[in-house]
């Protein structure tokens, strides 16, 4: 049963399709005491207050793409898109604002803030026994679902926000990235490595490298000469190249998408009406306002350029917007510091200088500084909105696609996204590193965006950040096999973490081989999960809700309906302890000693057991008497 109340005049944001309205029950007037456990007043909760009690007992769960675990109890959430590649457990906000929690205790239930600014979530972190939620601007919609049990209530939340995006079977291959591969060749050896080596490979992604000076929809006539031929060349070995998009369009005269898009009032505009101006990659750039059609329409047109040469997957990068400086703030801050560095500057102005600089990125001040037109015609200022751009970037590439090339399917993900993104596109983990600790964050990510509808999600595996070393790197991708998007990305900089450049490449294409036997297993399973609205990966308790011991099981998930994983994620740890909520057969996948793929099944086991894990073996568990048949090794999918 799900309720909708309202409190203002909410922002529409299309996290539900119009076509679902009679999903719930839509109540014109805000009655808190259908909330259960509720502790705020009427007025606090139209003021955008809600607060809840939480007994010792309860476990909080939802808010997609954030930090630490599962179990979202105790901590305090931010959702407010935001870049940061360095995030670590204190972080309060990721790319992805996603307000739906489910909260387990005497009473279930569930709710969806549909807001499209900030909403802070604190749950247990001011008092263990309270979960606030805080919108700073009341004026929103509010889903109260109700229940038995989390998994429940979450059916009713991915029924309510609709069928999750299904990507090309061959998106589910195995996609090589680096930010630095700058030229045809550079591609080329990617692509010869993956098959002399034969480690199978289906897609290379083009990062910002391939673009003229950082420029959207150009290629660099330099080192890509002929791109559609090399589009082609690529499709005959069975690669798709993925290229990036960026939000961020140079500020150029004479480069046609900056004329066009002047000439069209398509981007975002300052209080005085002109056009919002901030850096980004290529430097002086201008931003698509994504929030009404027409200028959607107008982006979403300009993929057909590279789709003619041949492309058929995209991922829109940068959309929360990340801003580096607007033009406005840098000169206050280089202002600030000569004048705080004349003469001898004590500490205090060294903090101060330092501090001036170091806030420039992302500031909300900048955010505050730039409007929208909205479809319905009225302008509101970027921060009201602030959750919605990404989606909208990846809304625009998807509606156009679909209604230009409606028999062609293509690959599309993105960094930044709300509820209701998952309709579009999939989406990745944003900058994360090459830490153990990411590796874990990866686990519980995943199984928390696919409460919020998002099937077609990963991370860059491997890390995008820092120096990666071959354990992880293992450890990563046996983990990434089951995620469906799966794709090793990394930063310029760093050391480079293609599988050949390891010693170990019999165990890399082993793992990634096994996620090509795998598949029919995979994909069958995500089709299900899309049409039916369920989870594809889930934790335990969500699937044995009455095993009192899988309560606190972070580290396994259910994939699909036969197989529980439980990825290693520690350093140096030859194995560990899994527990099985019911009778299941242990499946290794191996090699013999000559090298040949061997398949072994334990007999039933249950409960706690310790699992030898080798770092050149996969180990999952598979129900009793379910069947899973692997397939023949392949390099390719298409
Ligand atoms: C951003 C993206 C990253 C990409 C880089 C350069 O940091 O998140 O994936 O490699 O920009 O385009």
């Amino acid at each position: 049963m799900i309720n909708r109340f309202k409190t203002g005049l909410p922002i529409e944001t299309a996290a539900i399709p119009s076509e679902n309205r009679g999903l719930y029950k839509d109540n014109t007037v805000l009655d808190i005491n259908a909330f259960p456990n509720i502790m705020s007043t009427n007025k606090e909760c139209i003021d955008g207050l809600y607060k809840f009690s939480l007994s010792d007992k309860a476990m909080v769960f939802g808010l997609g793409e954030t930090v630490r675990g599962i179990n979202k109890k105790g901590w305090i959430y931010e959702s407010f898109c935001a870049d940061d590649p360095n995030h670590q457990e204190g972080k309060r906000s990721l790319y992805g604002a996603h307000h739906f929690i489910v909260i387990k205790d005497d009473k279930c239930f569930g709710l969806f803030i549909d807001n499209p600014g900030r909403v802070t979530f604190d749950i247990g972190y001011t008092d263990r026994d309270r979960l606030v939620i805080k919108s700073e601007n009341p004026e929103q919609y509010i889903y109260l679902i109700d229940g038995n049990e989390p998994y429940d209530i979450i059916k009713q939340f991915l029924r309510l926000i609709g069928k999750a995006y299904i990507p090309p079977k061959w998106a589910f291959g195995f996609g090589q990235s680096r930010w630095g591969y700058n030229s045809a060749e550079n591609v080329r050896e990617v692509v010869r490595q993956h098959r002399e080596n034969h480690i199978p490979i289906d897609m290379v992604y083009m990062d910002i490298d391939y673009m003229e000076g950082f420029r959207d929809f150009t290629v660099r006539e330099d080192n890509f000469p002929d791109f559609s031929a090399f589009v082609r060349e690529m499709h005959e070995q069975h690669i798709h190249l993925v290229p990036i998009i960026d939000a961020g369009i140079k500020e150029e005269a004479g480069y046609d998408i900056y004329d066009e898009g002047e000439e069209g009032g398509f981007f975002c505009k300052d209080a005085d009406g002109n056009t919002f101006v901030a850096a980004v990659w290529p430097g002086r750039s201008v931003f698509p306002d994504f929030m009404n059609k027409e200028s959607r329409d107008w982006f979403g047109s300009k993929y057909k350029k590279l789709i003619d040469a041949g492309i058929d997957g995209f991922w829109n990068d940068m959309n929360e917007p990340a801003l580096f400086y607007t033009p406005i703030r840098l000169k206050k801050a280089v202002d600030k510091v000569n004048g705080l560095s004349k003469g001898n500057p004590g500490i205090d102005s060294f903090f101060e200088i330092s501090g001036s600089v170091n806030s420039l990125q992302n500031s909300l001040e900048d955010y505050e500084s730039f409007y929208h037109k909205m479809d319905d015609g009225s302008v509101v200022r970027h921060d009201r909105v602030h959750n919605l751009y990404g989606m909208n970037m990846t809304r625009a590439a998807a509606e156009k696609m679909k209604e230009d090339y409606p028999d062609k399917e293509f690959l599309l993900f993105s960094r930044a996204s709300y509820i209701g993104a998952h309709r579009y596109g999939g989406i990745w983990q944003g900058d994360n590193k090459s830490w153990w600790s990411h590796l874990k964050m990866n686990v519980a990510m995943t199984a928390n965006l696919n409460m919020c509808g998002f099937l077609f999600t990963g991370a860059d595996t491997g890390g995008f950040g820092d120096d990666v070393t071959e354990d992880l790197l293992i450890r990563w991708l046996s983990f990434s096999i089951f995620t469906p998007l799966m794709r090793n990305h990394s930063a310029t900089g760093t050391r480079e973490q293609e599988f050949y450049r390891f010693k170990d490449t019999d165990t890399f294409r082993h793992i990634i081989g096994i996620r090509y036997r795998l598949l029919p297993y995979i994909y069958e399973s995500y089709l299900h999960a899309a049409e039916n609205y369920e989870m594809l990966l889930r934790p335990l308790v969500f699937d044995y809700p009455y095993d009192e011991r899988v309560l606190d099981i972070e580290d396994e998930l259910m994939l699909g309906d036969r197989i529980l994983i439980a990825p290693v994620v520690e350093q140096n740890k030859n194995g560990r302890m899994v527990y099985l909520p019911e009778d299941m057969i242990m499946v290794r996948l191996t090699r013999d000693a000559e090298g040949r793929f061997l398949e072994e099944r334990s007999e039933v086991l249950a409960g706690d057991n310790y699992i030898n894990v080798p770092l050149s073996d996969v180990v999952f568990f598979l129900k009793k008497g379910m069947t899973l048949e692997l397939s023949e090794f392949k390099e390719y999918i298409d």
